[in-house]
C-alpha cells in the first residue's frame, strides 16, 4: 500500500501544480460505457474532471467502447450509453467546444499505436499487472487477449493526445504506471516523442452500492444520474437494510443502512454518524425517506440540464462527430511521429 499512499502525496502535490498553470496540463480520461453513469462515476471521477476542465485544462475524454469487451462477449447497448454519457458530461459542465468528447473505435490511428507499444513489453509484465489479475478473477473466465494487453491499449488511449495529467481512481493506477514505462521505452528506443503521464488520485470517498457492496451496474445497486425522481425512489425503497430500528454508522456490521448513509452525506454534505443521530429510532423508512429526498435534490440540477440536452439529439451526435474528427487528427499527427521516429516512412 507504500504505493498508493505516494500517489496520494503526489497527487496532492501535481494538483496544486495544476491549480497555477493548468495551461502546461492535457487531460485524458473517461469510461467504460457499459451502462449509465451514476453518482459513483459522479463522486469519483467526473466532478473532478469539471473541476480541472473548469480551471482551463485542455480537455480530452474517451468513451472506451472497445474496453467493454475485455471480460465480456456482449458489446450490450453501447451506442445508448455512449449518448447517455456524452448528456451526463454535458450536463455536468464538460464545455464540448473546449474539450474533445470521443469513441475510441472511431480513432484507426490510436489505435495503431498499440503494434509498437506491445513490443515494448513482456507477457511476464501484463500478467503482472494487479488490476488485470482482479477484473480476470472478476469475470470467472479464461483471460481474453484483449483483457491481457488492457494497460497497452490504455497506454495509446493516453499517449495519442499527449495527455501528461490523468485523472483516475485507485484501479487505472497500475496503468498509468505502465504507460509510463511505454512512453520512457518508445523515447529510449526511437528517440523523444511521448511525455510521461501522471496519474492523479482522485481523493472522493468510494461511494458504496445503496445494499453497501460495490457499486455495480450488475448488482442493479447504482443510482443513475439519468434516472428520474420516481426512479431513485423506488431503487431506494428496496435497498436491503436490517431490523435495528436505532440508526447507526456501522458500515462493518450494517452494510445497507451505512451506505444510504454514505449516499446521503455525500449528497447534502452533511456527516454520516451526525445523520445517523438525528434520524435516532425512526428506522430505515425515515433514512430512506431522507436519502430519496438528498439525492434528488443534489441531482436536480443535472437532470434539469440534461432533459435540456437530450431534446436535441442532433447536438449530442454532432458533439460526439466533432470530438472524433479532433481525436483523428491528434492520433493522426502522433502515428506520423511515431513513423518518422521509427523510420517507417514510405
Ligand atoms: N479503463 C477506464 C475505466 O475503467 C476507462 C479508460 C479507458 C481510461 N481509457 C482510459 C481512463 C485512459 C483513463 C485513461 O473506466
Amino acid at each position: 500500500m507504500n504505493t498508493f499512499s505516494a500517489s496520494i502525496e503526489r497527487s496532492d502535490t501535481l494538483r496544486s501544480a495544476v491549480n497555477e498553470n493548468p495551461d502546461r496540463y492535457r487531460i485524458l480520461t473517461g469510461e467504460r460505457p457499459t451502462g449509465l453513469v451514476h453518482l459513483g462515476h459522479y463522486f469519483g471521477t467526473v466532478s473532478e474532471r469539471v473541476r480541472l476542465h473548469s480551471l482551463g485544462v485542455d480537455t480530452f475524454v474517451i468513451l472506451a467502447d472497445y474496453q467493454v469487451i475485455t471480460d465480456r462477449d456482449a458489446i450490450g447497448q453501447v451506442r445508448d450509453n455512449v449518448y447517455s454519457a456524452v448528456l451526463d458530461y454535458l450536463a455536468a459542465g464538460i464545455d464540448p467546444d473546449r474539450a474533445t468528447i470521443f469513441t475510441h473505435s472511431s480513432v484507426p490511428a490510436l489505435n495503431q499505436l498499440l503494434l509498437p507499444f506491445l513490443s515494448l513489453v513482456t507477457e511476464a509484465e501484463l500478467h503482472r499487472n494487479p488490476t488485470v489479475k482482479a477484473e480476470h478473477a472478476a469475470s470467472g473466465r479464461a483471460l481474453s487477449g484483449l483483457l491481457l494487453t488492457y494497460p497497452v491499449h490504455q497506454a495509446a488511449d493516453i499517449l495519442f493526445c499527449k495527455g501528461n495529467l490523468i485523472p483516475v481512481g485507485k484501479d487505472n493506477l497500475p496503468h498509468v504506471e505502465l504507460t509510463r514505462v511505454v512512453a520512457r521505452r518508445f523515447n529510449e528506443r526511437y528517440g523523444d516523442v511521448f511525455p510521461e503521464p501522471q496519474a492523479l488520485l482522485t481523493s472522493a470517498p468510494e461511494v458504496p452500492g445503496i445494499d453497501g457492496r460495490k457499486m455495480s451496474k450488475s448488482y442493479r445497486n447504482a443510482i443513475a444520474l439519468s434516472m428520474t425522481d420516481d426512479e431513485t425512489a423506488t431503487l431506494i425503497r428496496r435497498a436491503p437494510t436490517d431490523s435495528e430500528r436505532v440508526i447507526t454508522f456501522d458500515p462493518d456490521n450494517r452494510p445497507g443502512v451505512s451506505a444510504l448513509l454514505t449516499t446521503t452525506a455525500l449528497c447534502s454534505g452533511v456527516d454520516e454518524r451526525q445523520l445517523a443521530a438525528e434520524i435516532g429510532d425512526a428506522g430505515a423508512g425515515e433514512l430512506k425517506k431522507i436519502t430519496t429526498e438528498a439525492v434528488n435534490e443534489f441531482l436536480a440540477p443535472h437532470r434539469r440540464r440534461r432533459n435540456d440536452f437530450a431534446r436535441d439529439p442532433d447536438f449530442v451526435r454532432c458533439v460526439l462527430r466533432d470530438g472524433n474528427r479532433r481525436a483523428n487528427e491528434e492520433a493522426t499527427r502522433t502515428l506520423d511521429e511515431v513513423h518518422a521516429a521509427m523510420g517507417t516512412v514510405y
